[in-house]
């Protein structure tokens, strides 16, 4: 056995405390009670997934909310207005992946600018695979900016591509049940406008990540092969419309500035023609979604059968 480095205690800790923060939050450890409504008078749910689980959450939650249909924050915005749905609702929520410990570019960029609104209950749900750690501290302080907080969080741990074979059916099973038990939590706290305890954001971490983060997404290499049916998939399911096709196959991405390094191309691609240089992936995506749900336009809501 070498030598630990010395950033082996740093790395330990941060561990631990990234760990400690989405267990917290996992509970919902609710510190205040609310006003107790409930019934659900008005909710605007948005949602951000690439493959597909953060949908599936927030397609459980509208449900159990019995809500309107979850709007997809990339299909949004193309709308002259992206908030329109937001703008009298009483509760809004945003679901969406941990992406490098931290909520993804495009959903941190739509909360910024989201008009304020007196007297809206805001929550905010993330889906993870690994640990979570300063997602929803991000939430607040975006929030904080226009005078108003967020009032509850909750993460729930789902399937993802972590290992390098396709995770099993067993497994995957398990968690779709522990997702349904955590929604109905989040549901009845939501509906009673409840208050839970928000993490204090990591600032060390939250440096090295943004600073990998960077680094990162401008070094992605995507590579396309022979394989490339010229299905269009990878254009369904980019949130960026950062993919193109051309007559020898498809191009991703057209622009590696606007690429939110989702990996949803490559989760989702039928003929297993697209990869990047960087990671050798598995291919999970959400078993209950369809592409096309992922990024679709909230005028296109028709809910999708079979
Ligand atoms: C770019 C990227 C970064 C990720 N970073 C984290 C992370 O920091 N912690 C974690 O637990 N999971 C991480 N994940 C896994 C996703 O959060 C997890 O699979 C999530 O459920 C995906 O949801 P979606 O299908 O709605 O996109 C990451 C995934 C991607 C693509
Ligand atoms: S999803 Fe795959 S096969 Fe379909 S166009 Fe994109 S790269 Fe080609
Ligand atoms: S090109 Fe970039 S933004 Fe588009 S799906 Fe692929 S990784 Fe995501």
């Amino acid at each position: 056995m070498g030598c630990p480095t010395p950033l082996t205690p740093w790395l330990v800790s941060m561990t631990l405390r990234a760990w400690y923060v989405t267990s917290k939050v996992k509970r919902g450890a609710a510190l205040r009670e609310g006003s107790g409504i409930a019934v659900m008078s008005s909710c605007a749910l948005y949602y951000f997934s690439s493959t597909g689980n953060s949908l599936a959450v927030a397609l459980a939650l509208a449900e159990r909310l019995n809500a309107p249909e979850p709007i997809s924050i990339p299909g949004s915005l193309v709308l002259p207005d992206p908030y329109f749905a937001a703008r009298e609702a009483e509760r809004v929520g945003f679901i969406f992946p941990t992406h490098r410990a931290t909520l993804p570019e495009m959903v941190r960029g739509f909360i910024a600018k989201m008009p304020e609104h007196t007297d809206c209950y805001y929550f905010a749900v993330s889906t993870y695979t690994i640990f979570g750690c300063n997602e929803f501290a991000d939430i607040d302080e975006l929030l904080s900016a226009k005078g108003k907080r967020l009032n509850y969080a909750a993460a729930i741990q789902m399937m993802g591509n972590v290992g390098l074979r396709a995770p099993a059916t067993r497994m995957v099973e398990r968690r779709r049940a522990n997702m349904r038990e955590q929604v109905d939590e989040i549901a009845d706290a939501v509906m009673n406008r409840q208050e839970t305890y928000l993490p204090r954001a990591n600032k060390a971490l939250a440096y090295l990540v943004k600073r990998f983060t960077n680094a990162r997404r401008r070094s992605i290499v995507f590579k396309v092969d022979k394989r490339c049916t010229r299905c269009g998939v990878c254009v369904q399911v980019c949130p960026a419309q950062n993919i193109e096709l051309s007559k020898d196959g498809a191009r991703a991405p057209i622009r590696s500035d606007k690429c939110e390094a989702c990996l949803a191309c490559v989760r989702w691609c039928p003929a297993e023609a697209l990869s990047t240089r960087q990671a050798i992936h598995n291919r999970y995506h959400n078993p209950d979604i369809k592409p096309e749900q992922l990024n679709r336009t909230p005028q296109d809501t028709t809910p999708t059968t079979g």
